[in-house]
């Protein structure tokens, strides 16, 4: 086995009612690092994630997490992996204090008191501490989520959309919190859709349609889908991007702010499509992609096995 590793799962496969929700998945995920795990809504994300931590027995595959079998070791998994579900999942009629206090019961705790103020502290929860968490924000509700993940020392952390809908601030202070997690040896993957929360992580996943499309460092996933990139300034873009997007060469046109991108995989063909358009008010510039310019490509190549 290779301690290296805190998650190595081969040919995974699960399927709900003959429908295919994730075909023939590896994943390696290195001990100590934020592994993020990015795919539209539907792809395989959360089924992935059941899968391992044991809540969910794959139709076939294998693998370990954090050293244990995934197939027959599922109680050891749950022992030491901190799951965060992707739905508030505690009792919105307990106070942040009396969830932690009941989760360390249902674990067992020794010590509970302590870990559990511990805890309250660590994630700046103490001058809330007798709130209803029914009545917190998203912002705090999830601070608490990632408490109760925490409360059993775990030594990997699943966190399925720990931050949807929560405001820019408190996304912020989780992250440190997950990269303060990473410096002491705690391994984290979590599924987003934010894009600056993906260039956060160390490594990345990306999933469609139940494939895992590509895996590597952000900079080795741009490099890898060999994308060419123009950005545009000036004019009027959605006129632009409309007149562009059935052109040969051109993938895709899409708006950042008050900036188009138009990407393509043949360079010389797109450069050829956009000569007459180079023009005024338009500033072209040659960029490189984007990540989500990457994954929109990449989903854009690849079909859905689930409708032909
Ligand atoms: N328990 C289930 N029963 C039936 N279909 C499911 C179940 N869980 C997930 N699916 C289906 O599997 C596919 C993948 O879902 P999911 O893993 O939740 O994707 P994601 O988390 O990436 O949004 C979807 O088509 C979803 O409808
Ligand atoms: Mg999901």
């Amino acid at each position: 086995m290779d301690n290296s590793l805190a998650i190595d799962v081969h040919n995974l496969n699960k399927s709900f009612d003959h429908i295919p929700a994730v075909i023939n998945l590896a994943l390696q995920v290195k001990t100590g690092e934020i592994f993020g795990f990015l795919g539209p809504n539907g792809s395989g994300k959360t089924t992935t994630i059941r899968m391992l931590c044991g809540l969910l027995t794959p139709d076939s595959g294998d693998g370990q997490c954090i050293g244990y079998d995934i197939l027959t070791q599922s109680n050891e998994i749950k022992l030491h992996v901190g799951y965060m579900t992707q739905r508030f999942s505690l009792y919105e009629d307990l106070t942040i204090y009396e969830n932690l206090n009941f989760i360390a019961e249902l674990y067992g705790l020794s010590d509970r008191k302590q870990r559990v103020l511990k805890n309250i502290e660590d994630l700046g929860l103490f001058d809330r501490k007798d709130q209803l968490a029914g009545a917190l924000s998203g912002g705090w509700k999830q601070r608490l989520a990632l408490s109760a993940a925490l409360l059993h020392d775990p030594q990997l952390l699943l966190l399925d959309e720990p931050t949807a809908g929560v405001d820019p601030q408190a996304r912020r202070d989780f992250w440190d919190h997950i990269h303060h997690l990473s410096n002491l040896g705690i391994t984290t993957l979590v599924s987003t859709h934010y894009m600056d929360e993906a260039e956060r992580c160390h490594r990345l996943a990306y999933i469609a349609y139940g494939h895992l499309l590509v895996t590597g460092t952000a900079q080795e996933i741009i490099d890898q889908t060999k994308l060419t990139t123009w950005n545009v300034r000036g004019g009027n873009i959605g006129e632009l991007a409309d007149q562009l997007v059935h052109l040969p060469g051109v993938e895709q046109a899409a708006a950042f702010g008050n900036t188009l991108h138009v990407s393509g995989k043949d360079a010389t063909l797109l450069s050829k499509t956009i000569a007459p358009f180079q023009v005024a008010p338009y500033q072209w510039t040659r960029s490189e992609p984007n990540l989500e310019d990457v994954f929109i490509s990449l989903v854009a190549n690849t079909k859905d096995p689930r409708h032909g």
